[in-house]
């Protein structure tokens, strides 16, 4: 059965958090002498003198809105990358407990849990990319905390199969971590209505993908109350500055214009694909429910350097598990794919 307490590291479990001076007050008053600000000013034209709401209540109830998740199930990270951190550093005994992962797939599962020294067990994905239930479920020991699976996966571009997400939700009673930083450009939904159903599951989104905001750090995590206290006790007190809290505010104002944007970037990612497809020295084009596509093509590395030259950066992924002979694209505005599909005729 899944217990929180029985995964949680006995440090964390005792953990005292930290009480800031907007933790302590958080009303409103005339005058504010509690957080050793600069009360003059800054030399900004906007002050930004006071520490941000270290809970980012705001941002949280218009994303409770937008996402139908209550707001205390709802945590936000300076970007996914600190959400995954955390996880690991408060589910995870340094040289004793493990996490699995799936490659090919996102980097920063493999480096958080080797920053932590949490050891890494890996399944890689099957030739279809999907998950290998088997080799998983004989993987998983004792000290195995957290699942990390990313659906849409980077760097394949293709969706995990739900049932097999769901074998392990109903199997496995440590922390199962869905990253779904791709989820706005896929045909399938999110998990996020599920989570009433799975009190291990973690999901994982981000405002820089569809929402166009990288440079802001705004990721999040949606879970149960209890493993979202827990997060918020380990995270530093203003992981989130008040200018990407006012500017991610704005931003979810304006919900149809993400709309429009992700409707865009899947018709220029079928039509990059169609024109990809054209050319003889793209080999095979993955199916991608994200805003890139893993092309296999004859000459990774050489076509990486030419489009370089053309001052047009790929990923090259050609040493990745899996994924041999294979560049990552990311879909970029029209012109920019015309510009690529052109620079690639040119390569001989
Ligand atoms: C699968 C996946 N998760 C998370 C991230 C990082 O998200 P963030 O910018 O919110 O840290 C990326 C970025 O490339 C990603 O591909």
């Amino acid at each position: 059965m899944f217990n929180l307490n029985d995964l949680l590291r006995d440090n964390i479990k005792k953990l005292v958090p930290y009480s800031s001076a907007r933790d302590e007050f958080t009303g409103e008053a005339s005058i504010y002498l509690d957080a050793n600000e600069n009360s003059l000013g800054s030399p900004l034209t906007k002050w930004y003198n006071r520490y941000p709401d270290p809970l980012q209540k705001k941002v949280k109830e218009k994303l409770q809105e937008i996402k139908g998740v209550p707001a205390k199930q709802i945590f936000i990270g300076n970007g996914s990358d600190e959400c995954i951190d955390i996880l690991i550093r408060s589910f995870c005994e340094p040289g004793i407990d493990n996490i699995l992962i799936c490659p090919p797939t996102y980097g920063m599962y493999q480096v958080s849990a080797d920053i932590n020294n949490v050891a890494v067990k890996k399944i890689p994905l099957t030739p279809a990319f999907q998950l290998n239930l088997p080799a998983i479920e004989d993987a998983i020991d004792n000290n195995t905390k957290i699942i990390f699976l990313c659906s849409p996966n980077n760097p394949t571009g293709n969706s995990l199969v739900k049932e097999d997400i769901e074998a392990i939700l109903n199997n496995y009673f440590g922390l199962v971590v869905i990253d779904e930083a791709y989820i706005n450009f896929s045909r399938y939904r999110s998990f996020t209505q599920e989570l009433s159903d799975y009190p291990n599951l973690v999901i994982m989104q981000t405002m820089s993908k569809a929402w166009g905001l990288a440079a802001l750090r705004i990721g999040m995590a949606f879970a149960s109350e209890e493993i979202i206290e827990v997060m918020n006790k380990v995270k530093p007190p203003y992981n989130i500055n008040q200018a990407s809290q006012e500017l991610a505010l704005q931003a979810l104002e304006n919900v149809d214009q993400v709309n429009e944007m992700i409707r865009e970037i899947v018709r220029q990612r079928d039509e990059l694909e169609k024109n990809l497809r054209q050319l003889p020295q793209v080999l095979h084009i993955f199916p991608s429910d994200a805003n890139f596509l893993l092309v296999k093509v004859n000459d990774a590395k050489g076509i990486y350097n030419f489009m370089l030259e053309k001052g047009i950066v790929l990923r090259d992924r050609s040493r990745v598990e899996l994924c041999a002979g294979c560049l990552r694209i990311t879909v970029g505005t029209a012109s920019e794919n015309e510009q690529l599909v052109a620079a690639l005729k040119s390569y001989h």
